[in-house]
């Protein structure tokens, strides 16, 4: 029988994606997701992507009944990949009990039902939002990690030491946090993606639906930056990428080829890109002409950041393999499949 894992938060972005990953690689998947931020027709088109449906429950994590009695009834899980949490930046400032409520209640309640269940492995959602600005680029696992801007920041942050504790503590519990640069793009088939609700925050959403129409256009955040053509640096890595990256965390999970039993990653194409260089990129790659205006910087961006990925390529023997025009075009093929764009 194949492996079962479990995939909180297994109808979103980077969930759903991962999903799909997994049972292309011959794992067996449960979601657990209270669709707080996803919908219930994502599992038919994993189904539709995979030819297999993973099995889905709806309940909140931060309950903590909830959690232990899932891990009684679903004694064969192997490993958990935690995805679940809320993600807005700005409504974590303005909401910051809901974050810490529902992003470290739940992690604890899973770590707890793991142990109480002998479930070992765990692998975690985390964000190079850990380095804040930092002094030196790229930044490495060794990059110290800096105070969070936000309150969802600092969640990420705050849930990497309870991991790294609860391993330390038990030495029969596995973690890997994975450090994302900035998730773009959505899965070459177009059935699954990034969904924003109301005015998307992050830069690729806001692109594709001022391509699309919804948007009149582009408000670029500060050209004044210390940066060559004076926008700011990120390093956009493909989803579908990134989701082979949680694969092949599993994989070394299941195998016992991790080195400690708390382990961290980033997970970046190593490949600054300004703001200017997305939307340029983003042209060409669709043909499509962007409206844009520069306006004021925003409030609580760092300047620059991009990964430097050695560890993870030479640990986990995983790269970003995806061109980033691809990305963009998957990105735009999305938003086209969700409004009913030709
Ligand atoms: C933010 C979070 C990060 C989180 C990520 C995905 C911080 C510091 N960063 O990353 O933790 O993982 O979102 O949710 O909290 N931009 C524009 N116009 C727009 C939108 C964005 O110019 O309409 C620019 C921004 O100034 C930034 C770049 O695009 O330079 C990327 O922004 P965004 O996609 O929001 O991601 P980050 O802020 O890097």
């Amino acid at each position: 029988m194949a492996n079962l894992i479990l995939v909180t938060g297994g109808t979103g972005f980077i969930g759903s994606h991962t999903v799909v990953e997994l049972q292309q690689a011959g794992y067996d998947v449960i979601i657990v997701d209270n669709l707080s931020n996803s919908k219930i027709e994502v599992v038919d088109n994993i189904a539709k992507i995979t030819g297999k449906r993973p099995e889905f429950e709806n309940f909140d994590l931060s309950n903590r009944a909830d959690v232990l009695n899932f891990f009684l009834r679903h004694k064969d899980i192997k490993a958990v990949i935690h995805f679940a949490a809320f993600k807005a930046v700005g409504e974590s400032v303005n909401k910051p009990l809901e974050y810490y409520r529902n992003n470290v209640n739940s992690l604890m309640n899973i770590l707890e039902a793991m142990k109480f269940t002998g479930v070992h492995n765990l692998v975690f959602s985390s964000s190079c939002t850990v380095y804040g600005q930092p002094e030196k680029l790229p930044v490495t696992e060794a990059t110290p990690r800096l105070p969070a801007e936000s309150p969802y920041g600092n969640t990420k942050a705050v849930n990497e030491d309870i991991i790294r504790d609860f391993c330390h503590a038990n030495a029969d519990i596995n973690g890997i946090a994975l450090r994302y640069f900035n998730p773009i793009g959505a899965h070459p088939s177009a059935l699954i993606g990034e969904s924003p609700v109301g005015v998307p925050n992050n830069l690729v959403p806001y692109i594709t639906q001022t391509a699309a129409g919804l948007r009149k256009e582009l408000s670029i955040f500060g050209n004044d930056y210390n940066t060559p053509d004076g926008t700011p640096i990120r390093d956009y890595i493909n989803v579908v990428d990134l989701s082979k990256a949680h694969v092949v965390a599993i994989a070394r999970l299941l195998n016992g080829k991790n080195k400690s039993n708390y382990e961290y990653f980033n997970i970046g194409t190593g490949k600054g890109l300004s703001v200017m260089e997305l939307v340029n990129a983003f042209m060409k790659a669709t043909g499509v002409n962007l409206p844009y205006k520069i306006v004021a910087r925003r409030a609580g961006d760092i300047e620059q950041i991009y990964a430097d990925t050695t560890l993870a390529n030479n640990e986990l023997g995983w790269k970003a393999e995806v061109p980033i025009e691809d990305t963009l075009a998957s990105a735009w093929n999305w938003e086209k499949h969700v409004r009913g764009i030709k």
